[in-house]
């Protein structure tokens, strides 16, 4: 059933658990999401960027994700990422349960009034907003960040940010970055900045940029294809660990957005099944092996999220 990021945080913040936000950009990997979800009688949010609206288009994503709502188990379908003032109003006229207002790379002052705006209008559709504060780096279709732009969040700002804005979650930079290279080796957030943020800021936090670009499916999307340039990217990719993201749900953190492990895996899946069965050129055969192991890593995350069974 369709419900608002407000309600399904409250009661993760309450029983200390996190719910996933996984980035929804075709119906074979929305299949995936919710197959899990289902699976394993989790709540979960499906998010779609901007870059996923431009590529498959609102209406489109829009009616795939609330069909795939009507299910049993709480399921939001947010925005992430919303940088367009106009986008994000149509989603939420549209019908989205909750959307993200990212004025992270504004002025403070201009990220508090849009964030009002937004905060404003989404409670009009009984909608629920997420801010940010904090820069993340990393590079997609709409959200490139180098290194330089990058802050981490103020522990205070965040405190009178949410004051000011009266949001519903709020995204906090503690060292994560969005895409498959986040760290050199080891992964090192900032806890004693996460602590600080939560004994300030009450309401539930999120996580941005944290794939754990597992090894077995960073080895099973290369199996074949060691030599061609999007796997031999992935050398050396380091994510977020599994003992990172309890810590930082320990620590407040509510929702959990993850993308980029999502892509590793529909990819490997697709390539696998194309390099394995010269013959095959029917779609539903590749894209299905794809789906199925985007189900395979959201059900591991909604394990290691604590979600699983809170439905
Ligand atoms: O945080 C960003 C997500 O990974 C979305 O990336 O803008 O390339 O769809 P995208
Ligand atoms: P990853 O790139 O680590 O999957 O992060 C996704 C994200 O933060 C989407 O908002
Ligand atoms: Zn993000």
């Amino acid at each position: 059933m369709l419900v608002t990021l407000k309600k399904v945080l409250q009661k993760a913040q309450k029983e200390h658990y996190a719910v996933g936000a996984f980035n929804v950009n075709n119906l074979e990997i929305l299949q995936g999401i919710i197959r899990a979800a289902e699976k394993m009688h989790s709540p979960v949010i499906f998010q779609t960027s901007e870059g996923a609206i431009q590529y498959a288009g609102l209406e489109y994503l829009f009616g795939l994700m609330q069909i795939a709502s009507k299910v049993k188990i709480p399921v939001v379908i947010h925005l992430d990422h919303g940088k367009n003032i106009e986008l994000i109003k149509k989603c939420i006229k549209i019908g989205y349960s909750s959307v993200m207002f990212d004025g992270s790379s504004l002025p403070l002052s201009e990220n508090v009034a849009l964030s009002q705006e937004i905060v404003r209008l989404a409670s009009k559709y009984g909608a629920s907003v997420e801010a940010e504060i904090g820069v993340l780096r990393g590079i997609e279709d709409f959200i490139q960040v180098p290194k330089q732009r990058a802050y981490l969040t103020d522990p205070k700002d965040a405190e009178e940010f949410v004051h000011l804005t009266k949001c519903d979650a709020l995204a906090v930079a503690i060292g994560t970055s969005h895409g498959a290279y986040k760290f050199k080796g080891e992964s090192k957030l900032d806890f004693t900045r996460l602590h600080e943020i939560q004994k300030r800021v009450k309401i539930p936090l999120v996580l941005h940029g944290a794939s754990g670009i597992p090894h077995n499916i960073v080895s099973y999307a290369q199996k074949h294809c060691k030599t061609l340039h999007s796997c031999a990217r992935l050398e050396g990719a380091h994510g977020v660990s599994n003992i990172a993201i309890r810590n930082a749900i320990r620590m407040g953190i509510c929702k959990i957005n993850i993308d980029t492990d999502l892509r590793i895996a529909f990819t490997g899946g697709v390539l696998n099944t194309l390099f394995e069965n010269k013959k095959v050129f029917d779609p539903r055969i590749y894209l299905g092996k794809g789906q199925e192991l985007v189900q395979e890593v959201v059900e591991e995350k909604m394990r290691l999220f604590g979600s699983a069974g809170k439905a």
